[in-house]
């Protein structure tokens, strides 16, 4: 089940191990869309980066995105004003709107053919008690817009009550001159032109460890090390714990979504609804045609997928209202981290480790906040000042004012530490059908079983590797997946996604 992303691209993968030891002025963890911007620009500077990654190019959240790029993070400006003020909305909006151009002068300065194409897009809502957010939403957008360009007061978001997706709406917020394109075919543009620009990536490279001497820090992977001044740790949630402690500020949350042949005509633009259950759109080139990429159905990583209100079913029973003909023919689920306040954590790892930096948090919205994170990055470690770099700081505690915001995200994260740990399943082996996991207990310990479709037995201690929060069977994906931080196994306990990034135990 991988994106039509990864599977348009499989023939431009990079297979480069590390197979000796290194020294670099920077040396980044991740060679996704976080690593790689930040090592495009360093690059450019002139300056020695080593990107390394556990896996090939963008095949973890970024190959699997929907990859819209836009400013209009569903509704957001409003509860910034609200939360933070309006120099802080602003700086959101601004960074994230040059982003935007960033992100095409990269397209064009380097001759990158990634399908990227103009777009309106769409923040919808079918429900009439949502109006007034949607309005709200607006007026914030504009008077923002209105700060940035005093003298041209346009109008850069609409309220519209139609548009082209084959249903009906109550309202929409428009935002003209957004855009889309191929996540992959963009991050392999990225990573020849780092290496066109003197830098180094390598694949299949597992970091496991950090450590800080003398001012040099010394990043390890299984055989072999980097010394660098700087590292950026760009590996979606860090895979270092302390001394950050993003596990505790952070969750993550799986999306759903399916890459479809309407058998039809397709519509320009992007949408997204305010409401629940969320609903995106898009459209991508597939051959001589267009294919529409669903996303939806979302839920907090670690939890079962609910069939009727999350994971594929609620997306294909959706489509085919619509489209009753249609042919699925691409199925995927990724997630991101979602931070306490909305907004991305980027800047410094932590205060006791200078010159470590950090670019996660991007709450779905990383096409442009990856690209805010790697100036922002770029800019520290030139010794530069950035206009944004405050509103993101990573290492931020300070409370925000939205209360009722506050007590939802607060709650939700409380629960991925609580519950799991103290509520342990317990079920026998003859009551796991095959096909299907649970966890049993042999002598008062856990022991996580998978029989295959033939009844084959495949058992894990269903203990999570990165702080040993116990595992949930998730039978869609025949996955281990932990509820406190959204870690994944599969079924045979090979470390899927982070933050962990060791194995599960085997037991014969
Ligand atoms: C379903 C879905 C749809 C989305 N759609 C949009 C959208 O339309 N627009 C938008 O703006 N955003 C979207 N997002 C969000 C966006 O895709 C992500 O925020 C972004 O791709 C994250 O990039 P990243 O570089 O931080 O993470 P990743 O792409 O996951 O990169 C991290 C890399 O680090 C590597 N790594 C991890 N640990 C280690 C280690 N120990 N050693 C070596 N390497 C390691 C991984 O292999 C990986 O390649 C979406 C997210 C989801 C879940
Ligand atoms: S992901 Fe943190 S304990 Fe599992």
């Amino acid at each position: 089940m991988s994106s039509y992303w990864i599977q348009s691209t499989k023939n431009l993968k990079l297979n480069e191990k590390i197979t000796n030891n290194y020294e670099t002025d920077v040396c980044i963890i991740g060679a996704g869309l976080a690593g790689l911007s930040t090592g495009y620009y360093l690059a450019k500077e002139g300056i020695n980066v080593i990107i390394l990654d556990k896996d090939n190019i963008g095949q973890k959240v970024s190959g699997n995105t929907t990859a819209k790029i836009t400013l209009q993070h569903n509704l957001i400006y409003d509860y910034l004003i609200k939360s933070f003020g309006m120099d802080f909305a602003m700086k959101y909006f601004k960074s994230n709107k040059e982003a935007i151009s960033n992100i095409k002068k990269i397209i064009d300065d380097e001759n990158i053919e990634c399908d990227f194409e103009y777009q309106d897009n769409y923040v919808y809502t079918t429900n009439q008690d949502d109006i007034t957010k949607i309005h709200n939403e607006i007026k914030a957008i504009n008077s923002l817009n209105n700060i940035l360009n005093l003298n041209e007061k346009d109008i850069f978001a609409d309220f519209v009550t139609s548009f082209n997706l084959p249903f009906k709406i109550c309202g929409a917020i428009k935002v003209k001159d957004q855009a889309q394109f191929h996540p992959l075919k963009y991050m392999f543009g990225l990573s020849k032109a780092i290496k066109n620009k003197g830098g180094i990536i390598f694949t299949n490279s597992l970091v496991t460890d950090v450590k800080q001497k003398d001012g040099v820090y010394t990043t390890y992977t299984d055989k072999h090390f980097i010394k660098s001044k700087y590292i950026v740790i760009a590996s979606h949630f860090p895979f270092k714990d302390f001394p950050g402690f993003y596990f505790s500020k952070m969750y993550q949350s799986t999306s759903y979504v399916l890459g479809i042949d309407t058998k039809s005509d397709l519509f320009d633009g992007m949408y997204i609804s305010s409401d629940k259950p969320t609903f995106s759109y898009r459209t991508a080139k597939y051959k001589d045609k267009k294919i529409l990429i669903m996303a939806g159905g979302d839920h907090k990583t670690g939890y079962a997928p609910d069939n009727n209100q999350t994971g594929y079913n609620i997306l294909e029973q959706e489509a085919k209202k619509y489209y009753p003909n249609c042919e699925i023919l691409y199925r995927w689920n990724t997630r991101d981290c979602i931070t306490i306040d909305k907004v991305p954590y980027i800047g410094d790892f932590s205060n006791l480790m200078p010159n470590m930096f950090v670019a996660t948090g991007f709450n779905k919205w990383g096409i442009t906040s990856s690209n805010v994170a790697a100036n922002i990055i770029r800019d520290k470690i030139l010794g530069i000042k950035n206009e944004y770099s405050k509103i993101y700081e990573a290492t931020r505690f300070s409370p925000i004012k939205n209360a009722h915001e506050m007590k939802n995200i607060t709650s939700q994260v409380l629960k991925s530490f609580v519950t799991n740990r103290i509520k342990i399943p317990e079920e026998n082996l003859s009551a796991i059908k095959n096909d299907n996991g649970g966890i049993i207990k042999v002598n008062g310990a856990s022991i996580g079983i998978y029989k295959d479709i033939n009844g084959k037995v495949f058992a894990v201690n269903p203990t999570c590797t990165h702080l040993g929060c116990l595992l949930t069977w998730n039978n869609l994906d025949k996955t281990w997946d932990c509820p406190c931080h959204g870690s994944r196994f599969d079924y045979t306990g090979k470390n899927l996604y982070d933050p962990a990034f060791k194995d599960l135990e085997r037991y014969e």
